[in-house]
């Protein structure tokens, strides 16, 4: 299988929120390859995070591309107002959308990266018939909602299916993993086929800083 280029996506979730600028900047500077933002309503997933003001504030100070999480329920009410924040990419979830088909030909109508993502229960097989509309599946690795939680080693074989199915049908298909990815994990998920690694704690909260994290998380990952 030929191996996509791994990117890190630090999460700002995990973030200090008081100097979010200069976190982001840090992360940058790091070598990060994308900000990945998550937005949270409160009805998809029991939490609230941030919206459309803090995507245009990262938007403000970032260089490279933001990648933005919609945990949300009727994501086509914001998708135009995301992209107009700055959004290179909108993962809107499967499990929120009933017209699926028609929200990933709004996301790309709006000029963004267009992605699926599903929930740890969530088959494969869900996304079957929308592959060729979506540029990256983000495979949840934790039930959305929270940073700091534990991988569930059980989504492996979905990201080796999805690998396998996009491979099969020919789809340019970038694969993110989205949830306890850490030096312990991140090797196991690659090799099943995903090149997007979202990543909070251990990057924002890392003993020795940013660039530290991000520089664990590169070396466990070319470890392998
Ligand atoms: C969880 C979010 C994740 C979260 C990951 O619902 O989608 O992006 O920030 O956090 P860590 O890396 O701490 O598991
Ligand atoms: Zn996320």
């Amino acid at each position: 299988m030929t191996q996509r280029p791994l990117k890190i996506a630090p999460s700002i979730l995990a973030a200090d929120f008081g100097s979010l600028g200069d976190q982001v900047i840090q992360a940058q500077a790091a070598g990060a390859d994308m900000i990945h933002i998550d937005v949270m309503d409160g009805r998809f997933v029991p939490n609230i995070t941030m919206g459309p003001l803090i995507v245009q504030a990262v938007a403000r100070v970032a260089r490279i591309p933001l990648d933005v999480h919609l945990m949300i329920v009727e994501p086509e009410r914001y998708i135009s107002q995301f992209a107009d924040s700055g959004a290179s990419a909108i993962t809107v979830h499967v499990e929120a959308c009933p017209h699926l088909h028609r929200n990933l030909a709004q996301i790309k109508e709006v000029g963004c990266r267009a992605g699926v993502a599903l929930n740890p229960h969530t088959p494969a097989a869900s996304i079957r018939e929308v592959l060729g509309l979506i540029s990256q599946i983000n495979v949840m690795t934790v039930n959305p909602g929270f940073g700091g939680q534990q991988f569930i080693s059980a989504s492996t074989s979905k990201i080796s299916q999805l690998r396998r199915m996009a491979l099969d049908g020919g789809h340019d298909i970038d694969i993110e993993v989205d949830g306890g990815i850490n030096s312990q994990t991140i090797a196991t998920v690659q090799a099943c086929g995903a090149n997007i690694m979202v990543a909070g704690s251990c990057i924002f909260g890392h003993a020795d800083g940013i660039a530290a994290g991000i520089a664990a998380l590169r070396r466990a990952a070319a470890s392998t």
